[in-house]
């Protein structure tokens, strides 16, 4: 969000409206619970296409097939989830993968970019007159995909702007920060402007949200006892599924604590993006760091240091059970625990992060009994989340789930 520290918060104030408690509960929880229906819905109809082809019929109830699981990879339909969500809200269509079952090139190629902006950045520091030849040995292909997904996001953003003009969601609260007649031409967010940040503002919050549910799944399917116990509250909470809804899940307190405890695990913004710091130098956290340093909080160091938190590599969601003190482990620092940063660029999509990671989770929960799927693939290997590779953002191995309609 902008290269200055005043052109960050110009930005900043432009897309803050899109965040308000109003915003949150009258704009963004039904988008977030309409996709949510619908993937749940494709995992079902899944379900009752292979008990069909297991010797079912449609005359006969579900509950009598022989075969009533689907397998579906998760981080790949965590990811349709996520993007399509924020696509609605942010262009007012999604990229349709959850309807589809696939993924969009678009958000394939948003995917690669974390590991791009990982070696220019190396790159960069290392070798700065290296990074000037890069635009030149760049494959031919890259720079395709590169300029596809720009013209694409402009394409997107001027359509967008054509039409619902009066939609509050996120493009419509800058489009109302715009319209204030107090605001200058030099305050106002341009169509270029917009046109540069959507792409990065959609992948902000989808592939962080994708990966902090990803990785609570990953430590419940290792955890039957932690998955019982979050099941049955999700389970006793809501008596139809229909009741399930982004405003009830939020009083779901051992599913919030096992949503952070995840996310203490395997902090989707693992490794921080840096500052340097300014002039001669600063103090920081009490000791001197002389100017020109990058500084940057590693999160997964952070929230695996024993330090800071007892068993650190232990999925234990009773730590954030304050306050039962009983339950809480004596030597944890919660207040090391910030995945969302603190201060002038603290996330501002937490509370839109929350709704999306409660609704997904309890829907899932309540609908079906869930194992890790036996298969080949790789994910088998991956023991511990810190095993994966990350550039910036996790590259995640596939997580191979099986879905069972829910017998009790
Ligand atoms: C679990 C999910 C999420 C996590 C862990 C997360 C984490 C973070 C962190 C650590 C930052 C600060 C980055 C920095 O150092 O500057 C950040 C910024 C940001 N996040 Fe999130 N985020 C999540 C979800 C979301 C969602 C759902 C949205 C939007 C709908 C979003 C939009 C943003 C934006 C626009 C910024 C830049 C804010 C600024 O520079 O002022 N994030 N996020």
């Amino acid at each position: 969000m902008g290269n200055s520290e005043a052109g960050h918060a110009r930005l900043r104030r432009a897309f803050i409206g899109a965040f308000s408690d109003t915003a949150t509960k009258e704009v963004h929880a039904p988008v977030i619970e309409k996709y949510v229906h619908l993937w749940i819905g494709q995992f079902k109809a899944m379900i009752e296409k292979n008990g069909k082809e297991n010797g079912g019929t449609s005359a006969e109830p579900a509950e009598t097939w022989t075969n009533t699981t689907a397998t579906v990879d998760m981080i790949s339909w965590l990811n349709f989830l996520t993007f399509d969500i924020s696509g609605d809200l942010s262009f007012g269509e999604s990229f349709g993968s959850t309807a589809r079952g696939e993924p969009h090139a678009w958000v394939d190629i948003a995917n690669g970019y974390g590991k791009g902006i990982a070696l220019i950045a190396s790159l960069n520091y290392f070798v700065a007159p290296l990074q000037k030849l890069l635009r030149f040995v760049m494959p031919a292909s890259v720079r395709r995909k590169m300029a596809y997904h720009q013209n694409w996001t402009a394409q997107k953003v001027r359509k967008r702007l054509e039409f619902k003009k009066d939609r509050a969601d996120f493009m419509g609260a800058v489009l109302k920060y715009n319209n204030q007649p107090v605001k200058t031409k030099e305050e106002k967010v341009s169509i270029q402007e917009l046109e540069l940040n959507m792409a990065t503002f959609i992948f902000a919050g989808s592939e962080t949200t994708s990966s902090a549910l990803a990785v609570v799944l990953f430590e419940l399917l290792k955890a039957p006892d932690i998955l019982k116990r979050v099941q049955d509250e999700v389970r006793s909470a809501f008596e139809r599924e229909k009741d399930i809804d982004v405003a009830r899940c939020s009083k779901l307190e051992y599913l919030s604590a096992v949503i952070n405890e995840g996310i203490r695990i395997g902090p989707p913004s693992v490794i921080g993006v840096p500052r340097v710091v300014k002039g001669h130098g600063e103090e920081v956290c009490g000791k001197w760091v002389p100017g020109g340093t990058y500084l940057a909080v590693n999160q997964y160091a952070a929230f695996h240091a024993t330090a800071n938190f007892t068993d650190p590599s232990k999925f234990q969601p009773e730590r954030f059970l304050t306050p039962d003190a009983d339950a809480k482990t004596s030597n944890d620092n919660l207040a090391v625990f910030q995945p969302f940063l603190v201060g002038r660029h603290t996330c501002i999509g937490q509370k839109f992060a929350w709704a999306e990671m409660r609704l997904v989770l309890a829907r899932l929960l309540f609908a079906f009994d869930i194992s890790r799927a036996e298969t080949n693939s790789a994910t088998v290997n991956v023991g511990d989340w810190g095993e994966q590779k990350t550039f910036i953002f996790w590259e995640k191995e596939p997580l191979h789930v099986s879905l069972k309609k829910r017998v009790s």
